[in-house]
């Protein structure tokens, strides 16, 4: 059921009996940690109210297409692309003409359109009606749309007949929904990213920095949750937009940064240090401007660096290590020096990117990378950082899951509870 951690469900509530049993559905989905916002027709509210359904979900109900107040809130649009998944329980017999056909005549059918989450319906309905050849028909189409059909379940209906088309029970329809996700490998693992730069301030308005953008480290951490994972990105000081579903921490320096990373490694899976960090910053910060001294003759000024904390190499040598990723942008010998350092910071695997290519490098969009590990070299050809992340990704999580004979580390955490 990790899999439903942080989801965010769109549950859609039609006109039947089994309605009750939506209320349960939204609790259980909520114990599980998904984000939950309901939507029900307006035959739905007869059968259950809104004021239940948004105390469980914890989200205001949504009802109205044309409800200027609510579109305001959270529009029809915008809830359709905030779904990972929509499901539909109950679905009623008319509901699922109305989706057969393309429908959008209220709010629940047109985010049904809208939407390019996955769809599920928990059909409910007299045993007649499922029978009957219109229904069939429909749910025919709606299968070749690749809609899921959760049920329905064969026993005594509400009406007193007895037949298939009770709704499944709510803990089948979340055995089911979290089946929707299975794809995702890296589902109950927690990965840490760090990315950007690292300002190393000299005096209250100057500092040393770099010409890191974040786009890969972001990136990565886009395709990460996209894999399944909990991530947190521990980001320097750059302007981008956080990706959905990734708990940020922002720092500006490489000493914050360290403070932020092992604050939060306890109960890290995996690591992948993507920052430029500063490896060295001055030895003390001017605590007023340095101003420039019209009287002396000299041109100089001098200031002293001292070395910075590694990061990287400080989680790889903890006893507790997760799987440890590095980076390293060089500007020649890139794969003898990135292969220098898997071994002097003890990684288990480093990308090489060579940045002295200006149009694969810091701020780029396009990249090309090598990734090297103990007993192994692959390639990655040169494309968008996005592509990139994702093929990053595929091969670390692989390399990962191949060593791994621990369970995920979250998911420990909370069995020991
Ligand atoms: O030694 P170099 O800076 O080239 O190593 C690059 C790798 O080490 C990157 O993964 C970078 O994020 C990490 N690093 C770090 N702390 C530092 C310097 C680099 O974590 N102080």
């Amino acid at each position: 059921m990790q899999r439903l951690n942080k989801k965010r469900i769109l549950i859609g509530i039609t006109g039947g009996i089994a309605a009750y049993k939506a209320a349960e559905l939204v609790r259980h989905l909520r114990k599980l940690n998904a984000e939950v916002h309901v939507v029900m027709t307006r035959a739905a509210c007869q059968f259950i109210t809104p004021l239940t359904m948004q105390a469980l979900s914890g989200n205001p109900v949504h009802t109205d297409l044309l409800d200027p107040k609510a579109e305001a809130g959270m529009s029809h649009i915008e809830l359709a692309h905030w779904a990972d998944v929509i499901l539909v329980a109950p679905a009623t017999a008319n509901f699922m003409a109305l989706i057969a056909n393309g429908h959008g005549n209220d709010l629940l059918t047109t985010l049904c359109l809208a939407t390019s989450a996955p769809l599920c319906l928990a059909p409910a309905m007299n045993q007649g009606m499922w029978n009957d050849s219109a229904t069939r028909h429909n749910r025919q189409i709606i299968e070749d749309r690749g809609v899921h059909q959760f049920g329905p379940a064969e026993g005594l209906q509400a009406c007193g007949e007895t037949g298939l088309g009770r709704m499944l029970e709510p803990m089948e329809l979340i055995e089911h929904l979290s089946e929707i996700f299975k794809h995702e490998i890296l589902t109950g693992y927690r990965v840490i990213i760090t990315a950007g730069p690292t300002f190393e301030a000299i005096d209250p308005v100057r500092y040393i920095a770099n010409h890191s953008s974040g786009k890969m480290g972001f990136a990565l951490a886009e395709a990460a949750v996209d894999a399944g994972a909990n991530v947190t990105l521990i980001s320097g000081p750059v302007n981008r937009e956080t990706p959905v579903r990734v708990t940020r921490i922002d720092v500006t320096s490489a000493r914050d940064m360290y403070r932020a990373v092992h604050d939060s490694i306890s109960e890290c899976d995996i690591f992948i240090s993507t920052a430029a960090v500063a490896d060295y910053r001055p030895s003390s910060e001017a605590t007023s401007k340095i101003k420039k001294d019209p009287n002396v003759a000299d041109d100089n000024l001098q200031l002293t660096l001292i070395r910075n904390p590694d990061i990287v190499a400080s989680v790889a040598a903890l006893k507790q290590k997760p799987f440890v990723v590095g980076f390293a942008a060089e500007t020649g010998n890139v794969i003898s020096y990135a292969t220098d350092k898997l071994h002097r910071k003890k990684l288990d695997l480093i990308i090489a990117n060579d940045v002295s290519d200006s149009s694969i490098g810091f701020n780029s969009d396009e990249n090309a990378v090598t990734i090297i590990g103990p007993d192994f070299e692959n390639t990655l050809t040169r494309t968008s950082k996005y592509q990139i992340a994702r093929q990053l990704l595929d091969i670390l999580t692989q390399r990962f899951l191949d060593r791994q004979t621990r369970k995920p580390q979250h998911t420990r955490a909370l069995c020991t509870n």
